[in-house]
């Protein structure tokens, strides 16, 4: 039996992580675990955690990997149990993450098939966050705070990519054109991961 997708969408701010998400999630039978989604939702509770993390989003921070870690690992064996999947969006941030995301998934027998990567230039990541904030007003979405937010993703994010292409598992997307575009090249791509690593 083909095995169900377990998927990493590691890339900036404004690529295109969520809107992407809804459309591999459904084509694959598997559960999106936004980070960024969960964090918004126990900020909006109002939760002990929500609390604890506020700041660091409204800054465009990253939240401390120990916290991030708990959270994240949690869902993603609950995702399993229901789907036999996963496609995490937003995490992991940090080499720190990548390395215990791997360790866990290496543990448990579920790593990851693909890490998909969104290339876009950053003039049109500002762009297309403005344009959200225009329409959606969210609270990073600021001028300033999106500038950061990249920068941090330049620096903290980036290199992942590269651990992921030393274990074989990178997709890179040209996703600086039309949503069902890049939704198509994706889908193709994370078919042909799924299958090699049935
Ligand atoms: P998170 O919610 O993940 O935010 P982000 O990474 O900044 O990503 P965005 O949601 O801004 O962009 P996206 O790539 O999902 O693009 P989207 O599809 O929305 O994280 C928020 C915060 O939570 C972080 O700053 C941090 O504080 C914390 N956090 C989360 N995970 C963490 C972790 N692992 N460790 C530590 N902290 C963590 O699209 C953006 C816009 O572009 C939309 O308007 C959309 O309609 C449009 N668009 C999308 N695709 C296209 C296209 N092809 N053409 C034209 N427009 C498009």
């Amino acid at each position: 039996m083909q095995e169900r997708l377990r998927a990493l969408l590691i890339a900036p701010p404004g690529a295109g992580k969520g809107t992407q998400a809804v459309a591999i999630s459904q084509e694959f039978g598997v559960e999106h675990i936004s980070t960024g989604d969960l964090f918004r939702a126990e900020v909006k509770k109002g939760t002990a955690l929500g609390r604890d993390v506020a700041a660091y989003l409204a800054r465009g921070d990253l939240v401390p990997d120990d916290v991030v870690l708990q959270l994240v690992r949690v869902k993603v064996l609950e995702a399993m149990a229901r789907d036999g999947g996963y496609l995490l969006d937003g995490y992991p941030r940090t080499l720190a993450q990548a390395h215990a995301a791997h360790a866990i998934g290496v543990e448990m027998g579920i790593t990851a098939h693909a890490a998909v990567t969104f290339d876009v230039p950053r003039d049109v990541l500002v762009d297309r966050l403005l344009g959200r904030a225009r329409r959606e007003g969210r609270s990073d979405d600021d001028e300033k705070t999106i500038l950061h937010r990249l920068d941090v993703y330049d620096c903290e994010t980036a290199p992942l990519l590269d651990y992921y292409a030393d274990l074989g598992v990178l997709v890179r997307i040209d996703a600086d054109r039309p949503v069902a575009e890049v939704t198509a090249a994706t889908i193709a791509a994370l078919r042909a991961k799924v299958g090699a690593g049935a």
